[in-house]
């Protein structure tokens, strides 16, 4: 059975503070262990919550491979796109050799599924050989949590949330635009090493109990993510989005 998940709430102003601990005890283990640092980004406000890693001289950006989540079908310089917000609150900040982000480019293909297909491959340089795993363990992806449930670019009730066996899949009709995307499967997410959610603001107030409680009910997108043993799904979330949590 998965670990059980482990929740922690800070003030709104805290959070990026804990998070960025939480980051950096993770890559200290990542490096000591293998010599690299393999994350998983999503776009959304997740971006700016890693602000305080900007100026942290403990952060070994040369050890980081970055990956996204989920990406928005769009030019790499389009206001949509993840990359584009990954760069402009973080990346742009801070010395991350070019070559260890593994970005998304929709200019260099246009077919859609060619551009999955492509970035399947890109994950498997990274990490077939080198893990000979059947699906990659990221060592942490950092997750956000949308208004109805949904998690990178899985949403409630879509074919995509039963893939069972590719690495990277697209879609062309997400409910929140822009509707082409393309995402990280469940079985990816649920081999990581560490997941971690953070959902901050009143927004998700109203969502983040219906994840969290009873969630074998509903089968949100985001209430699938369950890391299989040893993965453990840590959340970080702010007094406003946890008000209507139960702490036990
Ligand atoms: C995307 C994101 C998506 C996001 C959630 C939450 O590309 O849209 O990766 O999965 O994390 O929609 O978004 P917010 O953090 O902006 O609320």
């Amino acid at each position: 059975p998965p670990n059980p998940l482990l929740l922690y709430s800070f003030p709104s102003d805290d959070l990026p503070r804990a998070l960025a601990d939480f980051v950096l005890k993770a890559q200290k283990e990542s490096i000591e262990k293998k010599g690299r640092f393999t994350i998983a980004l999503s776009g959304g406000s997740l971006p700016k919550q890693l602000k305080e890693l900007i100026n942290d001289p403990t952060v070994k950006w040369d050890k980081w491979q970055v990956f996204y989540a989920d990406e928005r079908v769009v030019p790499l310089d389009h206001p949509d796109s993840n990359h584009n917000l990954c760069k402009s609150k973080l990346f742009q900040h801070v010395p991350i050799p070019p070559a260890n982000i593994h970005h998304i480019d929709p200019v260099l293909l246009d077919d859609i599924e060619e551009l999955a297909d492509a970035y399947e491959k890109e994950l498997i340089r990274e990490f077939a050989q080198k893990d000979s795993a059947r699906f990659p363990v990221f060592d942490l992806i950092l997750l956000g949590l949308g208004e109805d449930g949904h998690t990178c670019s899985l949403f409630p009730g879509h074919e995509l949330i039963t893939e069972s066996d590719r690495w990277v899949a697209y879609l062309e009709d997400s409910p929140k635009p822009p509707p082409k995307r393309i995402t990280l499967t469940f079985p990816v997410l649920n081999h990581a090493s560490r997941i971690a959610f953070v959902a901050a603001g009143a927004g998700k107030a109203d969502v983040l109990p219906l994840v969290l409680d009873n969630p074998e009910e509903r089968k949100l997108p985001a209430s699938l993510v369950k890391p299989a043993h040893p993965g453990q799904l840590y959340w970080f979330v702010d007094d406003a989005a946890s008000v209507n949590v139960a702490f036990s």
